[in-house]
């Protein structure tokens, strides 16, 4: 009896095999996905995405959410997950994609992963962000780097000013700017905007083991030390360098102030050369790729497609070629040229890529060979959720008030031990 019924469940599974092997033979490989790449140089990237899928017989699903650094797209994610629909893709990333594999709602892509050798070709680095138990359950895109100053080479030139190498020295650019009537800095006030500025001051005057300790470890003497009030310091002058119209002013607007010389400067990461190339912009002629001042420090930001589970074979064998495709060589180099960013893969040919995108990748490697290189907060790799959202608080309270920052420091200490 016992041999009999083991022998049928052994026929019914490999029917159940066979069968599944010829519906997803036939499938017809489609993705709904989910994403916030709207502005120029991300529609550009995102486009190339698309037509690799459709060449390659799938159908795609466009679901944009407009919003930088994707908090809106988070809550459109979060709903359509609780009312059991959620999107065959989405692009998510660092302890976030963690946060959803926990909860059981992520595909395994391990056997495509196997497939396609990326044990070989991803930077450990990469590997532990989208891996969850030992199984991909993401794939990754690119690097981003966070700490960049992009300036206008003209604007600069009329205060004959040099890149800046210390934040001091970046402050005595933007008063002789201000002194000249030339908004120092492009930004928009939104709180991700604010901490992305945030950071980069922090890692500048404080290095990596500051930052970690104070992020990561989330060390209240290091949130409340003398060097994280310097951090706001510097946060408060920086508020004195931006134009009044900056309350929740979009990025790529921002970097447009800079394309057309209405403001010197612009920090934030290199999706911002994206709207340069987009615009038709060369790097070194019409505008510069500064790192922000820091001891051979580099802020990272990966950007990754997390796949959720789904169960119709249409859309499970396009979450499989849409996998296969983004890390693929051609395309990496394709989607990072127009995204700004540098290929996730290791080894694909940098000789298209510019001075930019070739100083991201040589400092990375310094960086992490000297130990400077730390994830980005704003941009969600060295936290998420409830810990990055207290940051993004208290920086953009303080950004948008008189608060000193002897109180920031302890409201920050404050916000992130509530938070944990
Ligand atoms: C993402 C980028 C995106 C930028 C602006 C960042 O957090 O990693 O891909 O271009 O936000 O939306």
């Amino acid at each position: 009896m016992k041999t009999l019924t083991h022998k049928l469940t052994m026929t019914t599974a490999l029917v159940s095999t066979l069968l599944l092997g010829a519906a997803t033979a036939h499938a017809q490989p489609q993705a709904e996905v989910l994403h916030y790449w709207t502005s120029g140089g991300e529609a550009k990237a995102v486009q190339a995405l698309k037509e690799d899928f459709e060449a390659n017989g799938g159908k795609w699903i466009d679901a944009p959410v407009a919003g930088g650094g994707g908090d809106a797209q988070a809550a459109v994610l979060r709903s359509r997950v609780l009312s059991g629909n959620p999107p065959a893709a989405v692009q998510i990333k660092g302890p976030n994609i963690h946060e959803w594999a926990a909860t059981g709602a992520l595909g395994d892509l391990t056997a495509v992963g196997e497939a396609e050798g990326w044990d070989n070709v991803l930077p450990p680095l990469l590997q532990d962000i989208v891996k969850y138990d030992g199984k991909y359950v993401a794939v990754p895109v690119n690097i981003h780097r966070v700490d960049w100053i992009w300036a206008n080479p003209e604007v600069l030139a009329k205060v004959d000013a040099e890149p800046p190498r210390t934040w001091d020295e970046f402050n005595a650019i933007a008063d002789k700017l201000m002194a000249a009537g030339i908004t120092p800095l492009a930004h928009g006030g939104q709180p991700w905007q604010d901490a992305t500025i945030f950071e980069t001051v922090a890692l500048g005057l404080g290095g990596a083991e500051f930052f970690n300790k104070a992020f990561v470890e989330k060390d209240p003497e290091t949130l409340k030390s003398d060097t994280m009030k310097k951090v706001f310091d510097q946060m408060r002058k920086m508020r004195g360098y931006v134009d009044a119209d900056f309350p929740g002013r979009d990025w790529n607007l921002a970097t447009g102030m800079v394309m057309r010389g209405e403001a010197a400067m612009q920090i934030m990461g290199d999706w911002a050369k994206g709207e340069f190339v987009a615009a038709g912009k060369k790097p070194g002629v019409d505008f510069l790729c500064i790192p922000t001042p820091s001891n051979g420090g580099y802020i990272l930001n990966s950007d990754s497609f997390a796949m959720f589970k789904v169960t119709s074979a249409d859309d499970n064998a396009g979450q499989e070629l849409l996998a296969r495709l983004i890390l693929g060589e051609k395309f990496q180099e394709t989607f990072n040229l127009y995204k700004g960013s540098i290929p996730a893969r290791m080894g694909v040919n940098s000789d298209k890529f510019d001075e930019c995108a070739v100083k991201s990748m040589i400092d990375l490697q310094a960086s992490s060979e000297g130990g400077e290189l730390v994830g980005s907060v704003a941009h969600e790799i060295a936290a998420a959720g409830a810990i990055r959202g207290a940051v993004l608080d208290v920086v953009t309270e303080h950004f948008n008030s008189d608060m000193t920052s002897e109180a920031a420091v302890e409201r920050l200490a404050e916000a992130i031990e509530l938070a944990e």
